[in-house]
């Protein structure tokens, strides 16, 4: 969907429907609503008062006006309460009711944003509203083959804004687009079947997205890996027959010689548990359980295309987790590339053994900030839930920018401690560590491990788990993969950038 912006009053333009958001209790209407109203001879104000529309969160109204105001409809969306409107109520409204709007074959929609709302800055706000509306509005259809001429889809949102308020509108719909395409890379990477989203694929893909910017992308292949000896990643990838691949991308948005902010993202194109196998029961979601990688690829994206002044590096162990007559065996033990030795409990907690050789990687980059995000434990959903992500890290400084990037972007965090208790568990017998540390604590005891691989960089580790995948259609996140934590790590990084 095209986003336009343009001066003037809405009011005055022609559309198949003009959307409106409205307060729950407000009595009287004001600015565009109330224009449109008088010169719809007063539908909207009737509407109301017969009670049909109460302004509930997201509750969506179609009104249509026979010929008086110059839109064919008039689309009343609901915020909520005065005192509760926030940016995630703005985003999951204007998403209803293009939701409605397209199932009812509109294709070009009208809309002003009200900028007065109590939900933040001005620039907040038209953003929320512009990213609601885009995300919403996801499908992900390239393996539908049957009439696809049925498909619904809107073709363009144009917004109205006060000359004063123009450029401010029209640079934050920028970024709301940016960002909106870059949940949608993430998402597109992680919805497609791992016969089709290989390493070797996803490899590629971030190859592209990095060619068509100031990107740079680089993949170390087996052989390089081996001679490095990245041999937790391998012993993962040994049950495979799809090359594994560390994807690393570059974007040198700021001064050369700036530590560098790293991202790192599991990228597990296919987790069947390995020798450790998992149930036959929902093994197919986790082609998904790149969805880490997926959105660093997407984040990258964003920063590149946002033009962030920072020094920003992503790092994607790309591989298979299979059982084969090669794959690694429990009881194994490994000399990972931080030269610290893992025995393998159980090949399904593979995640933290790809991470581990990446995350020391990483450090030999010596990052002014590090994080992960890893659809790593199933612990963390049974924590937490579907919707929120685990957090676990050692820096307060870097918790308390990621919490400020959750609670903005709705991507909402957690903390869960890293007590010193914890790292008991996942001592060996026989190996420096072990690669679980039993049911109790799960998500915690994974985040334990890692940390042996960090070294003292400042560094926070996302369990995204839970939200990396919804079996049910949310607000703004149609079914599938969520693209979560995309625009939390981009907020983040927009931060950084202001510093
Ligand atoms: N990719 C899974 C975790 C997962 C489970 C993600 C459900 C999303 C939904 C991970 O590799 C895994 O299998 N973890 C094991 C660890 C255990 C063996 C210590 C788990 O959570 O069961
Ligand atoms: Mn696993
Ligand atoms: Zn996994």
């Amino acid at each position: 969907m095209k986003i336009s912006v343009r001066k003037g009053r809405l009011v005055d333009a022609k559309s198949e429907a003009v959307i409106l958001s409205l307060l729950e209790g407000e009595k009287k209407l004001s600015g565009e609503a109330l224009a449109i109203d008088k010169k719809s001879g007063g539908l909207i104000s009737d509407f109301l008062k017969h009670g049909d529309f109460e302004g509930k969160p997201s509750q969506v109204s179609v009104i249509y006006n026979r010929g008086k105001a110059l839109s064919k409809r008039i689309a009343l969306v609901g915020l909520g309460k005065p005192e509760d409107v926030n940016l995630e109520r703005i985003r999951s409204a204007f998403s209803a009711v293009l939701r409605h709007l397209s199932k009812i074959n509109v294709r070009k929609a009208t809309a002003a944003i009200d900028l007065s709302l109590k939900a933040g800055a001005k620039d907040e706000i038209a953003q929320a509203a512009v990213e609601g509306a885009l995300l919403g509005l996801y499908q992900f259809t390239p393996y539908k083959t049957v009439s696809r001429d049925e498909f619904k889809r809107m073709d363009e949102l144009i917004i109205f804004a006060t000359t004063k308020d123009y450029a401010l509108v029209q640079e934050a719909a920028k970024t709301a687009r940016i960002i909106a395409e870059a949940v949608y890379l993430a998402r597109d990477l992680a919805n497609t079947p791992a016969n089709e989203m290989t390493p070797s694929i996803l490899a590629r893909k971030a190859q592209t997205v990095a060619r068509k910017r100031k990107l740079s992308c680089r993949v170390l292949n087996r052989a390089a890996m081996k001679k490095i000896g990245m041999n937790a990643l391998l012993a993962v990838a040994s049950g495979s027959n799809e090359e594994p691949k560390l994807i690393i991308l570059e974007y040198r948005g700021g001064a050369k010689k700036t530590a560098p902010l790293v991202l790192v993202g599991k990228g597990l194109t296919f987790d069947s548990g390995g020798i450790s196998l998992k149930p036959a029961e929902k093994m197919d979601e986790m082609k998904m359980d790149m969805a880490g990688g997926a959105a660093v690829i997407a984040a990258l994206q964003a920063a590149a295309d946002l033009r962030l002044p920072i020094h920003l590096v992503g790092l994607i162990p790309a591989t298979e987790n299979l059982p084969d007559g090669r794959a690694y065996k429990p009881g194994d033990i490994i000399r990972s590339y931080s030269g610290k030795t893992i025995e393998v409990l159980n090949t399904d907690a593979e995640g933290r053994l790809v991470l581990a050789d990446t995350l020391a990687y990483a450090a030999r980059l010596k990052p002014a900030a590090l994080v992960d995000a890893a659809t790593l434990t199933g612990a963390c959903v049974i924590a937490l839930g579907e919707e929120v992500i685990g957090m676990l890290g050692t820096d307060e400084q870097l918790k308390q920018d990621i919490r400020k990037a959750a609670d903005k972007t709705g991507e909402r965090v957690w903390e869960l401690p890293l007590w010193e208790n914890y790292h008991e568990q996942i001592k060996s017998d026989i190996a420096d560590y072990k690669n679980t540390g039993g049911r109790p604590a799960g998500t915690i005891t994974a985040a334990a491990f890692l940390s042996k691989f960090v070294g003292d960089f400042p560094w926070v580790h996302l369990d995204i788990a839970g939200p990396a995948w919804t079996t049910k259609d949310k607000a703004y996140i149609p079914k599938g993969a969520s693209g979560v934590p995309v625009r939390l790590l981009v907020e983040f990084l927009r931060g950084r950038a202001k510093q």
